[in-house]
């Protein structure tokens, strides 16, 4: 039966980071990054692992656009390192390193893939770290020299760009909890560094228009289901805080200009100084909303009036500890398009990390990732019917691979990866999420027909 719940020309595609999957890190030039810095830094990372070899992609990458070609997927999102194309953050540019991305540009397209490129995923170049990293304003103009290499190099044939990859996580969890890199704990630096991101998506959206005019350009929220866990007053206003922190912050900025005045209150005088013309960059119009959406958070206020996510004992959770709540999907995508109306969005990210093992005939069956995968997808279905313009769905991820601070341990890929010999085993969930694609791939409208 044919099953007509997504629009025409949707993108079905997976997702990767380049720390996360490349490899190669002292190669062809790359310089250091805040993630090679923390990773190697004893504590940090679970039993020190690191993104040194990931899945070498940098070498394999034709062989995982084999497998995407397999997928029948139509669309691939992965991250630039700025640590190869411009090694000491501001300065001399390293050709070599847009050669990679060259390559892989040419392959997708050759593939019939179109190469969705993220400009920032968490992989800051050290040199600028050292410099005061995110919380230093001078961060956004080099992110828009940056920018200005990667667009003049492969503007010619990249049609959607992605400014930043989950700006609440990079100033959050790399600026305010420690747990990633460059692994500060500072609340001011946190609210520091998530306005210099924001001003640096600004600019580089300034640059893209520039050299890259007829291409869409969006940002990457890391959005999630917030639901208080009882009509009590305190937890209403720890959850209405926590969706205030994570999610208005960055949604109110970038659609309306402002931080939101609740949020601002509470954290006083943490929030940075914003300067004239500040919000109006941060919030140029945008293309497309890009959105991760992994679970629900149940919030609560905690014994020390912080906020506090609790785990609902019924909860059905992934390994990682995160709760499958697909309907917070569909809810996320309704509120954001009612509330914030993005001409266009994208499950830029959705996915789930499970215990996978090879069993004795050498396949990997996983029917627990299908389910979840499947589940958010009829959620995203869902969603389209009620009037959100979901117009494209990236799996996290296409391989297994280095999941920041807690190392190989979590397994998010479609595609099992043997780190010990790299070679890679699609699991049952490839096979699952290749027969959907085939069910609803359509063709683009062609232009005059829409
Ligand atoms: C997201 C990150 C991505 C991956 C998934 C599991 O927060 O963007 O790199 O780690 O979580």
């Amino acid at each position: 039966m044919p099953d007509n719940r997504f629009p025409p020309g949707f993108l079905w595609g997976t997702a990767t980071s380049a720390y996360q999957i490349e490899g190669a890190t002292n190669e062809d030039g790359r310089g250091e990054s805040i993630w090679d810095r923390f990773a190697t830094t004893p504590g940090k990372t679970r039993n020190g692992e690191t993104g040194d070899i990931a899945c070498d992609h940098y070498h394999r990458y034709q062989t995982d656009i084999a497998l995407m070609r397999e997928l029948g997927a139509n669309a691939y999102r992965f991250s630039i390192a700025w640590p190869r194309i411009i090694p000491s953050g501001t300065g001399a540019i390293n050709e070599k390193g847009l050669d990679f991305y060259d390559r892989l540009v040419d392959a997708l397209l050759e593939s019939g893939i179109q190469p969705v490129p993220t400009l920032y995923h968490w992989d800051l170049p050290q040199p600028l770290e050292d410099r005061g990293g995110w919380t230093n304003r001078d961060t956004a103009n080099a992110f828009a020299e940056y920018t200005h290499a990667v667009s003049c190099r492969l503007g010619d044939r990249v049609e959607r760009w992605i400014t930043h990859n989950e700006p609440w996580c990079a100033s959050w969890l790399g600026y305010g909890y420690g747990e990633h890199a460059p692994g500060r704990h500072d609340r001011r630096d946190a609210l520091a560094a998530a306005h210099t991101i924001l001003l640096s998506h600004g600019r580089a959206m300034e640059v893209i228009r520039q050299t890259a005019p007829d291409a869409k350009v969006g940002i990457t929220l890391d959005l999630y289901g917030v639901v208080p866990a009882s009509r009590e007053d305190d937890d209403l206003a720890a959850a209405r805080f926590y969706d205030g922190y994570r999610n208005r912050w960055f949604l109110d900025a970038v659609f309306r200009g402002v931080y939101p005045p609740d949020v601002v209150e509470i954290f006083g005088d943490a929030v940075p100084a914003i300067e004239p013309g500040d919000m109006s960059l941060i919030s140029r119009p945008i293309d497309f909303l890009g959105i991760n959406y992994y679970s629900r958070h149940v919030v609560e206020s905690g014994p020390d009036g912080q906020p506090f996510a609790q785990k609902p004992d019924n909860g059905q959770y992934t390994a990682i500890g995160w709760e499958v709540f697909p309907d917070a999907l569909h809810d996320v995508l309704v509120r954001v398009q009612r509330e914030y109306d993005p001409p266009a969005i994208f499950v830029t990210e959705n996915g789930a990390a499970y215990l996978d093992t090879r069993t004795h005939d050498g396949a990997v069956r996983d029917p627990e990732r299908w389910a979840y995968i499947e589940r958010h997808l009829n959620a995203g279905a869902q969603a389209i019917a009620g009037g959100v313009k979901l117009e494209g769905y990236f799996a996290w991820s296409l391989l297994d691979n280095f999941e920041w601070a807690r190392g190989y341990s979590n397994r998010f890929g479609l595609v099992y990866v043997d780190y010990p010999t790299l070679e890679r085993i699609p699991k049952s969930s490839f096979s699952r999420y290749r027969e959907f694609i085939a069910r609803h791939k359509t063709t683009p409208l062609a232009a005059s027909a829409s």
